[in-house]
């Protein structure tokens, strides 16, 4: 199979919607305009980029992909100043409310990339990152649209590259077909050890998430159900 990183003329099956929204506000504008060119990662050759470089305090990295409105990156971020935090976001509207909770939590460990998140983890160095976000992605649930879910087996190719050993993966999903979709997909790309123990582990929102409005509007099919892996060789 030739990837993307072999050949950049290949576009990959597009995983978001829209990426423009309302009028943004003026200071959301101004944001985008002057606070997120310098936030942005500098995403550049495939596989050289090692995001500790990015961040003043070294620390673990944790990549959140898909934030939304941002709302669990900058709460994890406020949390825990010692990690480096990269937030990927193509929807403009998330993004400016992302810069506004890290203008008014003054965050240094927040950097961004306001694309698609593939894009950014192909410029990545292998084994650089600690922790990963999928809040409930995209769920393209009509049968026909299915193949634009961002769990595919390269997308996981891809993420376990980036891992450390022994890093954290968390995805959950409100949409059944998704949910069943995606464990079957971390588990038979082999390098991902669910970490469920019992049924309440993958049932109830583990103690550290950060509800968001998109969550609280339930919008899937069955309740929230929560996978945790961790990264093995
Ligand atoms: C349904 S929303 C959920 C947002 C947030 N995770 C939450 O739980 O509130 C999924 C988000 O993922 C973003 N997204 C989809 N595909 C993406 C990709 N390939 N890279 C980065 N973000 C992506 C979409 O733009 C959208 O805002």
């Amino acid at each position: 199979m030739t990837s993307r990183k072999q050949d950049p003329s290949i576009r990959p099956i597009r995983t978001f919607g829209r990426k423009g929204g309302r009028p943004l506000s003026g200071r959301q504008q101004e944001l985008i305009d002057n606070l997120l060119p310098r936030l942005t990662v500098p995403v550049g050759a495939a596989g050289l980029l090692d995001p500790h470089s990015l961040f003043p305090v070294q620390g673990p990295v944790c990549l959140e992909i898909g934030f939304g409105g941002g709302e669990h990156l900058i709460e994890q971020a406020r949390r825990a100043p010692t990690t480096g935090f990269i937030g990927c976001e193509p929807f403009i509207e998330g993004m400016a409310k992302a810069l506004v909770g890290v203008e008014d939590n003054s965050l240094t460990n927040v950097r961004l990339w306001m694309d698609d998140a593939r894009a950014l983890m192909d410029s990545l160095s292998d084994g650089c990152v600690d922790q990963v976000f999928i809040l409930f992605p995209d769920p393209w649930p009509k049968k026909r649209q299915q193949k634009r879910r961002l769990v595919q087996p390269d997308f996981l190719q891809s993420l376990h590259r980036i891992m450390s050993p022994g890093a954290k993966v968390r995805f959950a999903t409100d949409v059944a077909s998704y949910a069943d979709e995606a464990l079957a997909r971390f588990r038979d790309h082999g390098g991902f050890a669910w970490q469920a123990e019992r049924a309440s582990d993958w049932r109830s929102a583990p103690s550290d998430h950060v509800p968001t409005r998109y969550e609280a509007k339930r919008l899937g099919d069955c309740e929230p159900v929560w996978f945790d892996f961790r990264v093995q060789p």
